[in-house]
């Protein structure tokens, strides 16, 4: 019996082990409550030989003092490797996480959307897929009126009434049919043309439009509003300028012009050696129009004013090419992560 409690000594001196689950093994062979080694050894202390006890017991409590104690110095040891071994360093810093961006379009939106807003205006969203009634009619484009071949519009097929809108002007219309002066208003947004894409055009791009309707609003309040707008946006130094043009909605009409941004007013490639660059349509909106809305034009007036967004982030960043805003390109896009 003494002797095979000392090869078991023996055993327990030599074992060695680098993994947690041979320990627990180790751990449950000898000392297991059911069937440990230890245990059946202690259990046979009582059919020992009197003569014998003392030897056994000491042997015995020898070999179970070193069984927990290999216990104790391999499971320090494991723990201890496994850490150094995964070549963990901690003082390492973290992995570089990238941050999204702004897309250049919803820069451009935003920054003209607050400017409005500390003017008093509130921006709303409207259907990009809407009725003859808004994009058209109720704008006053007859339905043989030559404007309507101005905007090479994609129709649903099936049915000529629905259409992909071709301008935010429909966000007048939808926003007065439901609200009654004094209006206020942006209206930024998708809009959609049947356009051959080329570095200049594209079927889709973005607009922004304003609409402001109140008693005595006049075409003074509309060239001091742009005016205002023209010098926040594009710098203190910018000067406008209006032209006489046509809408169908807006009488009457006008496109406003700002000192070209690049060079000052000097003349450059961008400005083709005018000076000056076109950046929005504008107007006092037509009494046909208030009318349609049921506004009544004898109480009320307005103005309005729309812009292309991706043309304004051109000329802004000096971006060459439309197709750019909406290839997803990373490689551009995260250009615009401080602005
Ligand atoms: N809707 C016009 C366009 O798409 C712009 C415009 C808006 C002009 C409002 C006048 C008033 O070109």
């Amino acid at each position: 019996m003494i002797d095979k409690i000392k090869q078991h000594l023996n055993e327990v001196e030599l074992f060695t082990t680098q993994s947690l689950k041979e320990l627990e093994e180790f751990k449950n062979k000898f000392l297991s409550k059911k069937k440990g080694i230890l245990t059946e050894f202690f259990a046979e202390f009582k059919n020992i030989p009197k003569e014998e006890k003392k030897e056994y017991g000491q042997v015995l409590n020898q070999l179970k003092n070193k069984v927990e104690e290999k216990i104790k110095t391999l499971k320090e040891e494991i723990e201890n490797k496994s850490f150094s071994d995964t070549k963990l360093d901690l003082t390492l810093p973290g992995p570089y996480l990238t941050l999204g961006s702004k897309h250049p379009v919803n820069v451009v939106i935003e920054e003209i959307t607050q400017i409005f807003e500390k003017m008093g205006y509130i921006a709303i969203h409207t259907n990009e897929i809407e009725d003859d009634w808004h994009n058209f009619s109720a704008l006053n484009f007859p339905p043989e009126h030559p404007a309507r071949d101005m905007q090479d519009t994609f129709f649903i097929e099936k049915n000529p009434d629905v259409v992909l809108r071709t301008h935010t002007s429909n966000g007048q219309i939808r926003y007065m049919e439901n609200h009654k002066p004094p209006i206020k208003i942006v209206i930024p947004g998708r809009t959609f043309r049947n356009e051959d894409i080329s570095a200049r055009s594209h079927f889709m791009f973005h607009q922004i439009e304003g609409l402001y309707v109140d008693e005595n609003v006049s075409f003074v309040d509309l060239k001091q509003t742009l005016m205002h707008f023209a010098k926040e946006f594009y710098g203190e130094h910018t000067k406008v300028r209006f032209r006489p043009s046509y809408f169908p909605f807006t009488e009457p009409s006008a496109e406003m012009d700002v000192t070209c941004s690049l060079c000052g007013g000097e003349g450059c490639k961008v400005c083709k050696y005018t000076g000056w660059l076109e950046v929005l349509g504008c107007g006092m909106v037509d009494p046909n129009v208030l009318t349609n809305v049921g506004i009544d034009p004898n109480k009320y007036s307005g103005f309005a004013f729309g812009m292309g967004i991706e043309r304004t982030a051109m000329l802004r960043y000096g971006i060459k090419d439309i197709r750019y805003f909406f290839e997803n390109d990373l490689r551009f896009l995260s250009q615009f992560n401080n602005i």
